[in-house]
Parts: structure tokens; sequence; C-alpha cells
């Protein structure tokens, strides 16, 4: 049996495929003929950054990949596959790690607690923990270390993007789609582009000298 918001789903739905037709009657049939998205946006599964949503982006207009807290693991073939797929046949321009402000994965990571299988997961957020270690041990207030590790898991990720076999022979080739470090704020609805902006006192210049040297390699 549907329950109420399954049948909401499908209400919503029907109205709105209704009302593109309404306004561009060719609507769906130029959309099943094909996908030429610029982008590819790797983001967390939360609920509330839904990424077309967040950028006012049209079907066709993002290629999106998700999972808990936004992670590139080396070996991840899911994200591997898709990765190859966006830059050699859709030819993507960017690539964009997509962090958000309180993140439960971070949250989670950042724990004691023990979580059973997702720890393994989460255990990709603690290494970035490990690494910077100091800088988050040095920022006392809990939220602010918070924000910090969101913001250093997304540089880390494009780190271990840079270092994939399909981002590393794109820039052997001299093409490779440029790299973007943003983290979504609900408080504002406002994305902090990382390369560009400082957010606490003392994260500015390894997040901004990493953006600069990402954003010279596209
Ligand atoms: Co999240």
């Amino acid at each position: 049996m549907y329950t109420a918001i399954i049948e909401r789903y499908l209400e919503n739905n029907r109205k709105w495929a209704a009302d593109k037709q309404a306004v561009q009657p060719q609507y769906f049939e130029q959309l099943s003929m094909g996908q030429e998205p610029e982008a590819l946006l790797i983001g967390c599964s939360d609920s509330r950054v839904s990424p077309s949503v967040v950028l006012g982006a049209e079907l066709g207009e993002v290629f999106v990949h998700r999972n808990i807290a936004n992670l590139i693991p080396h070996t991840d073939l899911n994200f591997l596959a898709v990765l190859q797929y966006a830059m050699e046949v859709l030819k993507v321009k960017h690539l964009i790690i997509f962090g958000h402000y309180g993140c439960g994965g971070v949250k989670a990571a950042m724990s004691d607690t023990c979580f059973g299988l997702i720890d393994n997961w989460l255990a990709n957020i603690r290494d970035v923990m490990e690494k910077y270690k100091d800088e988050l041990n040095a920022i006392r207030d809990e939220k602010a270390r918070q924000d910090k590790l969101v913001e250093l898991n997304v540089i880390e990720q494009a780190k271990n993007l840079m270092q994939t076999s399909v981002y590393r022979k794109a820039v052997e080739r001299g093409d490779a789609p440029r790299i973007h470090t943003w983290v979504f704020d609900f408080h504002s609805g406002l994305i902090v582009d990382l390369a560009k902006e400082t957010v606490y006192e003392g994260r500015a210049e390894g997040a901004r000298s990493e953006g600069q040297r990402m954003g010279e390699k596209g």
C-alpha cells in the first residue's frame, strides 16, 4: 500500500510534468534526445542539498554523484565509473566537490559512537581528521571545528579526485576539467567557494592555495 508521502510524490510529479508541458510543449521530447551537462557534481546524499534545486539548474545541466559526506575514496568503482563517463563521454568542463556545513556524516565521524557498517565509510573522514588534528584541535568551539572539518574534507576529496587515473590522464593531455571546492550553508542558502573565501580564521591560506593550485590545472 502506498503511504501518504508516496501518493504526494506521484501527484506532484503529474502536476510538474503537466506544468512543464504547458509552458514548453517540446520540453520532454527535447529532454529525451540526450544530455550535455557541463559539470559533474559530487555531493552529499543529505536531502537538504539537492544540487539541481540549490543551483537552480534545469534537468540535463548537472551530472551528479552523491554519497554520504561527498567522499571520493581512491578505490570507489562506482565513483570512478561516473568520473570516467563524465569526463570521457560527456566531456564535462567542471568537477564540483559539493560539501555542506552541518553534515551528519562529518558529525558522526567526529563522535566516539560506533554506528556499525557505516563507520568503514566514515573512516575516510577520520583520515582527514588525523591529517589535520593539530589544526582541528586548536579550534575550541565544537560547531566551528565541525565546519572546519567539512571544509577540509572537501579539499581532501578534491585531492583524491586529482589522483584518479582518469583525471591524471586528462592532465597529461592538457584538457583536465576545472575542479571547484564548494560548501553549501543552510543558514544563508548560499554556496561558499573555498578557493575564494575565508570563513574561519586560520583556514584561509591552506584552502586558498589549494584551490588556486587546482584551478590552475583546469
Ligand atoms: Co552531509
